[in-house]
């Protein structure tokens, strides 16, 4: 038998420790996750859910689409919390996944969607199955955000699409990293360009991508919600990211 070089095992010991470490810093700890989850459930468990106008309106402004497109069609909703899934204003075989379902069931009991408590990281379904995927401010709210959009790709149909919003920040990432310890409800502070280029390496064909920022006379609500938002916008150069990736037929 030949001896192996004891250079070589130095090398591929080095390679395994280097890959663990980029893994796990695509993840935070369960902990870290648990404490947000703790914070969405209290924010959102008295909520209503959204007005089917306002979901009209949600999609051609956003994607600038007829909601009507996905009529008929089978969509899954990651993320689906308290909001687009439980009200759309067509038929079509709809399915959202949320950790915090069961948190939710007295806002959403009369959801016109299929519902399940489970996490984006980990979807039961097969490869292929669904038309379209939307995640709408998820992404910075998960455990492991590549891992979702990778489990993402993998359950579209070959020609489907992710349809994803998420709130990010351009900021240097030494700040980003930072703003977790300040922010409980979210492990995550994405720049723009990140977002799409995580999207991008899962295998998606990015046909739409804006990062726009809010305007602040379009601010709803209280004052406080008017001052919050330029706060982000100014000092945290807060922007809207909204994204549209298509699966490739192959
Ligand atoms: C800000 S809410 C947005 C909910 C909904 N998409 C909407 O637009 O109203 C964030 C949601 O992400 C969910 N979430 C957090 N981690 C998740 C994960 N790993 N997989 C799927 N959803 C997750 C939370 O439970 C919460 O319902």
């Amino acid at each position: 038998m030949t001896a192996v070089d004891p250079i070589v095992i130095v090398f591929v010991v080095a390679i395994r420790v280097n890959t663990e470490n980029v893994l796990t810093r695509d993840m935070v700890s369960l902990q870290r996750w648990q404490r947000a989850q703790a914070g969405e459930s209290e924010s959102w468990a008295h909520e209503e859910t959204w007005d089917a106008s306002d979901i009209r309106a949600y999609f051609e402004g956003e994607f600038g689409i007829d909601i009507s497109t996905f009529a008929n069609e089978k969509i899954l909703v990651v993320g689906s919390g308290t909001g687009v899934v439980h009200t759309l204003p067509i038929d079509c075989y709809a399915v959202g996944v949320d950790p915090l379902t069961n948190d939710f069931l007295d806002v959403i009991e009369d959801s016109d969607a299929h519902l399940i408590t489970g996490v984006g990281e980990r979807l039961p379904f097969a490869a292929n199955t669904f038309n379209a995927v939307w995640t709408f401010n998820v992404i910075d709210h998960m455990r492991n955000p590549k891992g979702a959009i990778d489990e993402m790709y993998r359950v579209v149909q070959l020609g489907g699409e992710l349809y994803l919003d998420a709130n990010c920040f351009s900021l240097p990432s030494a700040v980003r990293r930072r703003m977790g310890c300040v922010d409980r409800l979210h492990p995550y502070h994405f720049a723009p360009s990140q977002v799409r280029s995580t999207v991008g390496r899962a295998g998606f064909d990015i046909s739409h991508f804006e990062a726009r920022e809010t305007r602040i006379g379009d601010v709803s609500g209280p004052l406080k919600a008017k001052v919050k938002t330029a706060v982000a916008k100014y000092l945290f150069r807060f922007q809207q990211v909204t994204l549209i990736g298509r699966k490739p037929e192959k």
